[in-house]
């Protein structure tokens, strides 16, 4: 296909940080998973951090379904689907809820307010609420692992979200609630025992419900003097993570469908990254549909209709004139993309046969992602 201009190994030359975003169902994970396995196959030690994966991907790279570790994936299981390499290949899926207890044993000033913490009622709702939201996560999550220095490239999926930067302002979200005016009036009412938690609280209640759907309705003071002594952490994060993210070692893929449809979502995008001043490093059109070679014609009808009876021949030709006419709207759309968001760095990655669910369809990936020269032959 006529894909190949860019080269996503150069692309992702000098990089640290690579963020797969887009719209639900386009295929973040999946590419997220073929770059990092394709970037390992090339001789770096990379980590994927996967939200959600389809069951089958994550057995397929033996990632544990709990816990926030990462797993290494076998180098001979690699080297058998075509990845082999010097490289290494690690995988993790972020489980937002063990993340933050994390942070809180970080953070907390002594045993005690650890425990307190984690035991608070309202700490549990929280952390599986906003703050504990993938999004926050995950950023948590990269941060870490790129201050450990282990790995030569991050590979972040994220969840689906209509915002593509949702996720970006989660650390300053959470940041900004530690030290919100309504956090500060808790805490003092805590002080001051909870009878003057009375007229007013209404809306006090309602900002911070807006501010973190939970419904917060006792164990409040506890739970705010305790994490209020946490928020310088959580502001100096919320910074580094933001810093990360800015820095020319950081880039941004839009992962994008060839749909008519898709291509608003993927101008929004561009242009939401952009206006954020976050590192746009290209947009990567997966799912395209490629024109079978032959013609529809009365060369090849003539050709059929001595192999197949009428009926099956002209629902042949007609079920290729379909597909071809699709590739070419898929065609025309890529090049839309091209013309109007990205110029050169887009990288067009057709529909596989077949989900792609184990390491041989994400060596299939990776081959259509760093080698998009015109593929030939059988499908
Ligand atoms: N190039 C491709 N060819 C064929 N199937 C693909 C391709 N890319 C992705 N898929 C399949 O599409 C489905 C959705 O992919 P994936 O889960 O990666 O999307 P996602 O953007 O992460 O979705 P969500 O927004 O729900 O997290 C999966 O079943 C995957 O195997
Ligand atoms: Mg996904």
């Amino acid at each position: 296909m006529s894909a190949g201009a860019e080269n996503l190994e150069r692309l992702l030359d000098g990089r640290q940080v690579v963020i797969c975003a887009g719209s639900g169902g386009v295929g973040k994970t999946t590419v997220s998973a073929a770059i990092a396995a394709g970037m390992a196959a090339r001789g770096r030690t990379v980590c994927v951090l996967t939200i959600d994966p389809a069951r089958r991907l994550a057995d397929s790279l033996r990632m544990p379904e709990l816990g926030n570790e990462e797993c290494r994936v076998d180098p001979e299981r690699l080297r058998r689907a075509g990845l082999g390499g010097n490289g290494e290949l690690w995988a993790m899926t972020l489980d937002a809820k063990q993340t933050f207890d994390d942070i809180v044993e970080r953070e907390a000033p002594d045993a005690q307010t650890r425990d307190t913490i984690l035991a608070n009622p309202i700490y549990r709702q929280l952390s599986n609420a906003v703050a504990g939201s993938q999004e926050f996560m995950a950023m948590e999550k990269l941060h870490e692992l790129h201050r450990s220095g282990r790995y030569d490239l991050l590979v972040l999926d994220t969840p689906p979200t209509r915002n593509a930067l949702d996720f970006l302002e989660a650390p300053g979200r959470l940041a900004r609630f530690v030290d919100s005016r309504s956090l500060q009036f808790f805490r003092a009412s805590g002080r001051a025992g909870f009878g003057l938690v009375g007229r007013g609280t209404g809306a006090l209640f309602s900002v911070l419900k807006r501010a973190t759907g939970v419904d917060l309705l006792s164990d409040l003071a506890e739970f705010f003097n305790a994490i209020g002594d946490m928020s310088e952490g959580f502001r100096d994060r919320a910074r580094e993570v933001e810093a990360l993210l800015r820095d020319e070692q950081t880039t941004f893929l839009l992962v994008t469908s060839p749909r008519t449809a898709a291509i608003a979502d993927a101008r929004f995008f561009h242009r939401k990254l952009e206006e954020a001043g976050m590192p746009f490093g290209g947009l990567i059109v997966n799912r395209v549909r490629e024109a079978v070679g032959a013609m529809a014609g009365p060369e090849l009808e003539r050709e059929l209709s001595v192999l197949l009876d009428e009926r099956l021949a002209r629902k042949v030709l007609r079920d290729l004139e379909d597909r071809n006419s699709l590739a070419a709207r898929d065609a025309r759309n890529i090049e839309l993309m091209r013309g109007e968001i990205t110029g050169d760095t887009l990288i067009a990655v057709p529909e596989l046969a077949g989900d792609v669910h184990d390491l041989g369809g994400l060596a299939a990936l990776a081959r259509q992602l760093f080698e998009p020269e015109p593929q030939t032959g059988a499908e």
